[in-house]
């Protein structure tokens, strides 16, 4: 129980560092436009995103190590799991086209509120999952 609980601890530290990082990140880059401080937040913003899927998927590996099955979630819940799982994919792809490639100023903001939206939506999935499963 007691390495159970370790794991699952330490998996969430890093999930809260991530969403603070993918919303975070992402409101810092709409204020400050400054091109260096943008290619550093794309980086700091995409990691978080990876981050956000590695600790999921790992939420779901220590139940599946412990209990050897995945929580048992339907509904509402799983609807959640979905929208936050999309979010992430959604997230990384975007904010790789941040780093990656030069957009214009206006598609590169625009793209900046999406991602902001993106961490948003995620984070209050968030709640609807941890409250409805
Ligand atoms: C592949 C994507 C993701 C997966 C598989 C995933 C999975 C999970 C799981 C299994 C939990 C524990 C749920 C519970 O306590 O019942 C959790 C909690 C949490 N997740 Fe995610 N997550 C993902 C992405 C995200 C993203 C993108 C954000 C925010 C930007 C986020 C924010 C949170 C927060 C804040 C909690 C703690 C909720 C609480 O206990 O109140 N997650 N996540």
């Amino acid at each position: 129980m007691g390495g159970q609980n370790l794991g699952y601890a330490a998996t969430q530290i890093v999930h809260n560092f991530g969403a603070v990082a993918v919303v975070g990140g992402a409101a810092c880059a709409l204020a400050w436009r400054e091109a260096a401080a943008q290619r550093g937040l794309a980086r700091i913003v995409l990691a978080g995103w990876a981050a956000q899927a590695a600790s999921g998927a790992t939420f779901g590996a220590i139940s599946f190590y412990y209990y050897g099955k995945f929580p048992d979630i339907h509904g509402v819940a799983m609807a959640a799991l979905f929208v936050k799982m999309s979010c992430a994919a959604l997230g990384f792809i975007l904010a790789a086209r941040q780093i990656f490639f030069h957009l214009p100023e206006t598609s590169g903001r625009h793209a900046w509120l999406v991602l902001f939206g993106l961490g948003a939506l995620a984070l209050s999935s968030a709640a609807v999952l941890r409250w409805f499963s």
